[in-house]
């Protein structure tokens, strides 16, 4: 017999993933069957007999044998933990709900979770939810295919609307898709199938076409082989009484209590002795001393904490396996290999990237890839003192730390605010990196401002008549800027005749860093007396080294249109008495 399928529910913030669920959860209750539903560590299984009471005579319209015993519902949440949930070669998840907010279509976090869908090659559909807050909407039954037909035309119509322009929107990502019952072949198409996970229309639908494509696609990959456990750390947490435990979404194999523990570290992989598999108790046993129950042994799908001693090392993300003594060396070799996977080409400097597990960290590096950016370190857990220290020395633009989803411990705090680095961080992927670049570009861009006044910028001026105010030593005249900006250098006459150095420029009796077109200014010329090396009237023009004129190309984009033109004039010039000037 197969096992349940693992169906992640992934979405934006606030599309609706944990109403979904609730909804589904709900409705086993009203229905006064409090049994069927088993709430796991980080899972959720719905049995398939609740799937059949969701979704009534519509099973039948499968016509096909349904063998697998449930669904495994996982709900992620907002941020991209569904990379977490990883195993050699793809995804743990089976197949997956993406859950789309009718009103707000394709968002951020919606394109992050078709990203990652993708590359696992995970199935999915597509949940178009919240459609009760279309204005007209009528709520008539659950059954979305009845429903529709009572809604106003303009309802029917909004909601076509919005599919073919979500249908638009998913083929942008080369994803084929269409309404559910449009849909002939599950295998090339996506359904899309419009719901509220509020008032429940449209779950049966749902329910139906994830049991409907579990059944008829994964159910080969469903059976369960036996021995060695297998499973993914979604989560480390410290429970009292326990110590360090992990929440493990178990895919494969049988976990046993008197098995060993193999679990993924920075440092590979570690062997720890099972101290207790354990479930949390059904919600009407809890009661204020044990939260959980101890077990033997778990069959796949499910999710269980895990205590076991010297847990600390363990990483989100990251394989265990659970194993007689026997397989124990397979195994090990096993977490390994898939920690190397895990790891990522870095290099001798750059920036620091952390995250809250191997996938998420997976998720923000696969985005820097492309990116240019060099990091020197990329590791699972919060920001630390030594992050700090490692980036502290960098060259300005790589004196950062990127942190996805996760926090800064209380030295790194420190550490953070007594050095001058930049933290980015966020639960969102594409804001973080886009927040690193813009600030990386600011820092471009003032860097390169600076340099534009470490270099003689092209102008050309006019000796005003009766404004020498000295003739020598230095020569101290009234000028006007024709053109380009004056920022000092040495001046030359219109033939290439060198005058002398601009030393300082006075507007209105205040000195300044630069004089632009059009005003009128002092400036005092070292090396050069009136009336021998120029006279009053004479147009002169900055003289451009070869070594300047490089870096005023560089800095070209910064230039203005008088400047270039100037620039051009002053090249002419410089050619004319020496073809080899730029040399
Ligand atoms: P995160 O876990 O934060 O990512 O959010 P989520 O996707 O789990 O969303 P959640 O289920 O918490 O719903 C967010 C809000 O939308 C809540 O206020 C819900 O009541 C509301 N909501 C969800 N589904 C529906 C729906 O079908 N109709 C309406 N009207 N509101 C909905
Ligand atoms: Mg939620």
């Amino acid at each position: 017999m197969p096992r349940q399928p693992i169906l992640s529910v992934l979405g934006h913030v606030d599309s609706g993933k944990t109403t979904l669920l609730d909804n589904i959860r709900e409705s086993k209750i009203v229905q006064g069957e409090s049994g069927g539903i088993t709430q796991m560590i980080g899972a959720t299984e719905v049995p398939i007999t609740t799937c059949r009471d969701v979704c009534g005579p519509l099973l039948d319209q499968l016509d096909t044998d349904l063998e697998i015993p449930g669904l495994l519902f996982i709900d992620t949440p907002g941020h991209a933990a569904f990379s977490s949930l990883r195993k050699r070669g793809g995804s743990i998840s089976d197949i997956a709900i993406l859950v789309v907010d009718i009103e707000e279509g394709v968002q951020p976090q919606t394109e992050e979770a078709i990203k990652i869908l993708k590359e696992s090659g995970t199935p999915f559909v597509i949940a178009l939810n919240k459609v009760d807050k279309l204005s007209g909407w009528k709520q008539a039954g659950n059954m979305f295919t009845k429903a529709i037909q009572e809604q106003p035309e303009r309802v029917q119509k909004k909601i076509d609307e919005e599919i073919y322009e979500l249908m638009g929107e998913l083929n942008e990502y080369d994803i084929m898709t269409d309404r559910f019952d449009r849909v002939d072949d599950f295998q090339k198409k996506a359904a899309l199938i419009p719901i509220s996970a509020m008032t429940g229309v449209g779950i049966p639908e749902l329910l139906m076409v994830v049991t409907g494509l579990s059944q008829n696609y994964l159910a080969d990959e469903l059976e369960i082989q036996q021995g060695t456990g297998k499973g993914t750390v979604l989560e480390v947490s410290q429970e009292k009484g326990l110590g360090t435990t992990i929440d493990v979404i178990h895919y494969d194999g049988i976990m046993k209590k008197t098995d060993k523990l193999v679990y993924g570290t920075a440092d590979g992989a570690k062997v720890t002795d099972i101290r207790a598999l354990l479930e949390p108790k059904p919600l009407q046993e809890i009661r204020v001393d044990k939260q959980y129950e101890e077990v033997e042994e778990v069959h796949p799908a499910s999710g269980v904490k895990i205590s076991g001693k010297d847990l600390e090392g363990v990483i989100s993300g990251a394989p265990i396996r659970t194993t007689s003594e026997e397989n124990l060396k397979e195994a090990k070799k096993e977490v390994e290999e898939e920690l190397e996977l895990g790891r990522f080409e870095t290099q001798n400097q750059g920036i620091v990237v952390k995250a809250d597990s191997l996938g998420s960290l997976e998720a923000v590096m696969r985005e820097i890839e492309d990116l240019e950016i060099n990091v020197q370190k990329a590791e699972v857990g919060p920001i630390k003192k030594s992050n700090v220290a490692e980036v502290q020395n960098e060259i300005p633009e790589e004196r950062a730390i990127i942190a996805f989803n996760t926090g800064t411990t209380e030295q790194g705090q420190r550490a953070v605010q007594d050095r001058d680095i930049q933290v980015f961080q966020s639960e969102v992927v594409y804001e973080i990196i886009e927040d690193y670049r813009e600030w990386k570009e600011d820092l471009k861009r003032k860097k390169r401002q600076k340099a534009l006044t470490a270099v003689s910028r092209p102008a050309k001026i006019e000796v005003l008549h009766e404004h020498v105010f000295r003739s020598s030593n230095p020569a101290v005249v009234g000028v006007k800027i024709l053109d380009g900006v004056l920022n000092g250098g040495s001046v030359m006459q219109e033939d290439g005749t060198l005058v002398g150095n601009v030393k300082s420029i006075q507007e209105q009796n205040e000195k300044v860093e630069k004089a632009e077109k059009g005003s009128q200014v002092a400036v005092s010329i070292s090396n050069a007396t009136v009336g021998r090396d120029f006279e009053e009237g004479d147009v002169l023009y900055v003289n451009i080294t070869g070594k300047e004129y490089k870096q005023l190309k560089e800095l070209k984009d910064l230039l203005t249109a008088g400047e270039k033109d100037v620039l051009d004039e002053i090249v002419d010039i410089k050619d004319s008495k020496d073809p080899h000037w730029k040399l």
